[in-house]
């Protein structure tokens, strides 16, 4: 019996590894799961626990309003380190890119645990963007013991940095296995302003922005270019689920707070968040994750950042990087509700990113670590789009 310790915070690398979490604690012979809540984010975390019914087995609460890094950093550490000490586990597993993930793996390093890192292996060559999570998943690396990442790209990546083929399994990404856990055709919207805003004629768009690297000025721009929109296309609808930030809502409620067309409401619980991108025209976004759920569902995705770590879907042509100019981000957003031609070339369903089975791989590369004997499972590998 190995114990495995979990470990996450914020909203996106929870909803990432609850397929895993869910997927590991069905082999009650082989693991035991500990699972560790650093909760960088409350609020936004516990929406997600509460869709995919997880209860942490600790709760670090580390979450303090407008939190620096150096803060998120020292609380994580510390309280972790003791966790860490009662229970020894055999392993850590972290996600992704965010404080959490880089500080878990450091924190298990310390204790000499070896490190599972699932999202392994994403980078833009820059390490200021996106800020800080470039560095994050950099250090997370050269922890690491055993590397997830979701593509061929992320582990071409990961080799051209010399970590040992033999600690690489390609997974595909485990967004897409959260995805299919939640979204359906006959999903019902329990909030009345969501079902009113899809009864609205016209087009819908989704919105959302949070990045460091962002703030200020660049999102100033973002929300400029969305309220010009807004003004020439009053048949049109925007929907943006504001994060809980607050140096993003002081960017974003006092230019796009009193649009007729725009509702700007507080985040959204992930099965409501992707049933609504399910059903939208196109969206518009500086996410990650969002950048990658986007094109599985079909839906254009118009990218607010100046770089990716996640080139898979430009290079199919479903998600086009807009950067955080003005007038790029209103001429892109006007030719997807106005060109008929280049709408239909972007809203290709394709999925670069994962097949459903990422948590599945996930396991088996965990099992294939400690040496336990299991039916071989092959790596990800896209469907070749028409
Ligand atoms: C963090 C991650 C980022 C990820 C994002 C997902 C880091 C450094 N950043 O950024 O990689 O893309 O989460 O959303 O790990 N807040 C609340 N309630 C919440 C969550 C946040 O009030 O539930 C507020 C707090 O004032 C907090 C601020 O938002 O200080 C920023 O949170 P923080 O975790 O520092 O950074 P994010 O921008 O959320
Ligand atoms: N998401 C959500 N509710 C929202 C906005 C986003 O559940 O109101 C989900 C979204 O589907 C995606 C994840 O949160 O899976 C992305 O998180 P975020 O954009 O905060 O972080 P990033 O992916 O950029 O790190």
């Amino acid at each position: 019996m190995k114990k495995i310790a979990i470990i996450f915070g914020t909203r996106p690398d929870t909803i990432k590894l609850a397929p895993i979490i869910k997927a590991l604690q069905k082999e009650k012979k082989l693991f035991k799961v500990i699972t560790i809540a650093t909760s960088q984010h409350r609020a936004m975390l516990d929406q997600v626990l509460d869709v995919f019914s997880i209860k942490p087995d600790y709760d670090l609460n580390i979450m303090k309003k407008r939190q620096t890094l150096a803060e998120i950093t020292k609380n994580i550490i510390v309280n972790l380190d003791k966790v860490l000490e009662k229970e020894s586990p055999d392993m850590v597993i972290v996600q992704g890119d965010t404080s959490t993930t880089c500080i878990g793996a450091l924190a298990a390093f310390y204790r000499k645990i070896p490190v599972c890192h699932a999202e392994a292996g994403l980078r833009t060559d820059n390490i200021y963007n996106p800020f800080p999570e470039e560095m994050n998943r950099r250090l997370t690396s050269v922890i690491t013991a055993l590397h997830l990442p979701p593509t061929d790209l992320s582990a071409l990546a990961l080799k051209k940095e010399h970590i040992p083929a033999s600690k690489i399994f390609v997974t595909g990404n485990t967004v897409i296995d959260a995805l299919k856990f939640v979204v359906k055709n006959n999903y019902k919207f329990a909030q009345s302003e969501i079902s009113n805003f899809l009864k609205r004629k016209g087009k819908h768009v989704l919105l959302t922005m949070h990045r460091r690297e962002n703030l200020g000025l660049p999102m100033t721009a973002a929300c400029l270019a969305i309220k010009r929109l807004a003004n020439e296309f009053p048949q049109h609808s925007f929907i943006f689920p504001v994060h809980l930030n607050p140096a993003v809502r002081d960017v974003v409620y006092p230019i796009l707070g009193n649009l007729e067309n725009i509702l700007l409401i507080e985040p959204l619980k992930y099965s409501d968040f992707s049933n609504l991108l399910s059903r939208m025209n196109f969206i518009i976004t500086d996410s990650g994750g969002v950048q990658e759920e986007g094109p599985s569902l079909g839906k254009p995705v118009l990218v607010l950042r100046e770089t990716t770590e996640r080139p898979e879907a430009i290079k199919f042509g479903t998600a086009k990087l807009v950067g955080l100019n003005e007038e790029k981000i209103y001429r892109n957003a006007k030719k997807l509700f106005t060109d008929q031609e280049f709408y239909n070339k972007m809203a290709k369903s394709v999925n670069p990113y994962g097949d459903g089975k990422a948590a599945e791989r996930t396991v088996y590369a965990i099992k294939k670590y400690f040496g336990i004997k299991s039916n071989v499972i092959s790596e990800f590998k896209p469907k070749k789009s028409k």
